[in-house]
């Protein structure tokens, strides 16, 4: 990951993103910034990728590895402008539900704070590292008989009842923090957005928040257009498609193994507005594509990530791009990028279920000799 930001007086060290774009952030002076230095995250060509989009090169697709955020995940983005706004406000506790990775980013930021955190998961549905990490980071966790959807419901009526402060993202500060996403998309391009943006969608507030920092650059004249935002949920998980909720959402990609989206009717908004789809891919879509990213491109990220993936190679084959593509060309290629939200390190358990397990051997190197594939 890049760790400096180029200035007229030089470099120095990146400072966080509320520090990075404090002009665009509701924050001030008196605000206590409680940051892990997150963001800056790399914006990675794939060029095997664009290739399996189009052999002729006129695609350019690029990997935005938020994987590279201090807890692993996206997740960091909104936490350091949601904990910094309820250090301010005097709160002494936060609470969230979570599949996972907020969970993982509340427990870090509120260590930092010195704030009390109450973390409540779905039983059994969260991966592993997700889990450890709440647990290390000193969280109160809560494994709850239900899945996000009952959790959700829970902690708003604890927000309700209890003087908690709830840091899921509709905490709209969390929207704010994870607009910075799209401001750093669009400095990483050279002051350019992308032509299309490819992402998963859960909870949708990662959407939200991309489209509404999409918008604000647009409006402040940074940029003169927008992407055309296309979203991705699991086949077993798919109210937005299906235009209802899904009563019990399946899908090995847990992190969006969610029935029915706080943050629905944005999504769609910025789906229509963009002139973009949301649907969806299978389980066997997204795991085919989990294992191709590893292998082809050199970056792992956890199943939900390849959503949205998975989603760009399944559209481009029924010819999205047909009519877009006409007047590109290799030097001035149609530019993608998709959302990678989440480290592949957080689900070890997928990766060893997916991959080629290891073959023991002797320490004798003839023996090693014998079992080897070379070339
Ligand atoms: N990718 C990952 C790795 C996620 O953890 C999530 C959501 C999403 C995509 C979807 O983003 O909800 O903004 O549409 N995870 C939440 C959580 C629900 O609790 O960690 P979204």
């Amino acid at each position: 990951m890049t760790t400096a930001i180029a200035t007229a007086a030089g470099t120095r060290p990146w400072p966080g993103l509320i520090q990075a774009y404090r002009p665009h952030l509701p924050v001030s002076e008196r605000t206590p910034i409680v940051t892990l230095h997150e963001g800056n995250t790399p914006l990675v060509p794939a060029p095997g990728l664009s290739r399996c989009i189009d052999p002729a090169g006129r695609v350019q697709v690029l990997l935005k590895f938020d994987g590279a955020n201090p807890t692993g995940s996206f997740k960091d983005r909104g936490m350091t402008m949601a904990m910094s706004k309820a250090l301010e406000e005097g709160k002494r506790a936060v609470v969230c539900a979570s599949t996972g990775n907020t969970s993982a980013s509340a427990a870090a930021y509120a260590a930092r704070a010195g704030m009390q955190c109450v973390v409540l998961i779905p039983k059994g549905n969260i991966a592993l590292g997700k889990l450890s990490q709440a647990m290390l980071y000193g969280a109160e966790v809560f494994e709850v008989e239900g899945n996000f959807d009952d959790c959700l419901r829970l902690v708003v009526e604890m927000g309700e009842s209890l003087p908690v402060e709830i840091v899921n993202s509709i905490n709209p500060y969390r929207i704010q923090g994870q607009k910075t996403a799209a401001f750093e998309i669009i400095d990483q391009l050279g002051g350019e957005p992308p032509d299309f943006q490819f992402m998963p969608v859960g909870n949708a507030g990662n959407i939200t928040a991309y489209w509404l920092g999409y918008s604000e650059a647009a409006a402040d004249g940074r940029v003169s257009r927008r992407p055309v935002m296309c979203g991705f949920q699991a086949a077993g998980a798919n109210p937005i498609v299906r235009g209802a909720p899904v009563e019990k959402p399946e899908t090995i990609a847990t992190a969006i193994r969610i029935g029915n989206p706080a943050s629905w009717k944005q999504a769609v908004a910025a789906r229509d507005e963009s002139g973009g789809i949301i649907e969806d891919v299978t389980d066997e879509e997204i795991l085919e594509q989990y294992k191709w990213t590893a292998r082809t491109e050199g970056l792992i990220a956890e199943p939900a990530s390849l959503a949205g993936v998975a989603g760009l190679v399944k559209v481009a084959k029924r010819g999205f791009f047909e009519a877009r593509l006409s007047g590109r060309s290799p030097s001035h290629p149609l530019r993608i990028v998709c959302i990678l939200t989440g480290h592949g390190l957080k689900d070890p358990e997928r990766a060893i279920k997916c991959a080629t397990a290891p073959t023991t051997v002797p320490a004798d190197l003839k023996e090693v000799a014998k079992r080897l594939r070379l070339g």
